[in-house]
């Protein structure tokens, strides 16, 4: 038998306030933009794990193939009691780090943290099914926030995979990191994937997919919105456009409005007008470097302790130590 617990961070309120503020704020700014975290309601959970099948969406196979060559390296090297998965989702690829851990003889602990309350519901009760005598504790909760209340036995290693960094601006970024690493003690570890820069045709077509899924993931910012603050929102008037930015190497997926188009939002007391062509920012996929990636976590007070890449040299996964200084 597994032991199966869920924690919620915050009050439903508290999510609709924060919705309301991140709302108000972007929407009223001259280049107006969202938060990517609003996509995962139950419908944009599932519309993500359909985009990971697609043939054009290629970093889930990538970081894949990583994870089961190397997860019996990531299990020796860092002989972790407790994972910790932040931005979990279905857990799908975790499982390939569950199988090395527990092989390895050292697991006792899954800690899944999302702000998707459905899928990390439906992938704790999955895990706990599957791994018998496996301590699974869900946490519904923001990993930008909610980082200081993780539970679970030393030492722990802390996964954040898909290349879910890359959905934060280079300073959130860095603040994220220095926070992961305030929560750990020196010697514990983190497990990071980071999709790589390649061809823009390529990245291109992976946020832009012939059967219009990824169409429908970015439209549903604004079910969201009307679901939640009682928005207006008709989302086919609006277009998806999947951008490569060649000089901040990250791709933006953005709505933009095929007419000029008013929209009420009353639950943020706001009502808001987009010209014909005017885009909403809906989310960022920054792509890396090797050499990005190493200085970004030694920035924030982690060494590098291995670097792969799958075989095309597409997607990497670092692991890396929480050196001396930080705050535990
Ligand atoms: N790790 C999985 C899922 C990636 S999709 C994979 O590699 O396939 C990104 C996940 O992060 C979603 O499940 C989404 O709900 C979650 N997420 C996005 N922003 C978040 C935030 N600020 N705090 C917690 N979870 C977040
Ligand atoms: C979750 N995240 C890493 C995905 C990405 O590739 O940036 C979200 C996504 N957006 C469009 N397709 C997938």
């Amino acid at each position: 038998m597994s032991q199966r617990q869920l924690d919620v961070r915050g009050s439903t309120e508290d999510v609709t306030e924060a919705l309301r503020e991140d709302v108000r704020e972007g929407l009223s700014a001259r280049q107006k933009w969202l938060p990517s975290k609003w996509f995962y309601d139950a419908r944009g959970s599932e519309l993500f794990e359909r985009i990971t099948e697609l043939p054009e969406y290629y970093p889930t196979r990538s970081e894949r193939e990583v994870l089961g060559r190397e997860a019996a390296a990531v299990a020796s090297v860092t002989s972790a009691r407790t994972l910790v998965e932040l931005g979990s989702g279905s857990s799908e690829k975790t499982r390939l780090l569950l199988d090395g851990l527990r092989e390895h003889g050292t697991l006792t602990e899954f800690v899944p943290l999302d702000v998707s309350a459905s899928a990390l519901s439906e992938a704790a009760d999955a895990i706990a099914a599957d791994y018998p005598g496996l301590v699974v504790h869900g946490v519904v909760g923001d990993f930008t926030e909610h980082l200081g209340l993780l539970p679970g036995e030393r030492p722990r290693l802390v996964a954040f995979l898909g290349g879910t960094i890359g959905n934060l601006t280079p300073a959130d970024r860095a603040k994220f990191l220095r926070s992961v690493r305030d929560v750990l003690s020196e010697g514990e570890w983190l497990l990071l994937g980071t999709d790589l820069v390649k061809d823009a045709e390529t990245l291109v077509r992976a946020y832009d997919d012939a059967a219009g899924v990824t169409a429908e993931f970015n439209r549903n910012v604004l079910r969201v919105l009307n679901a939640r603050l009682g928005a207006d929102f008709d989302p086919t008037a609006f277009e998806h456009v999947s951008y490569w930015d060649e000089d901040n190497e990250w791709i933006e997926m953005r709505l933009r409005a095929r007419a000029e188009t008013r929209v009420r939002i009353p639950g943020a007391d706001l009502e808001v007008t987009f010209a014909e062509g005017e885009h909403v920012r809906t989310e960022i996929s920054a792509k890396f470097r090797r050499e990005g990636v190493r200085a970004e976590l030694a920035e924030a007070g982690f060494e590098l302790a291995r670097w792969w890449t799958d075989e095309r040299g597409r997607f990497g996964v670092s692991l890396a130590r929480a050196g001396a200084g930080g705050a535990s």
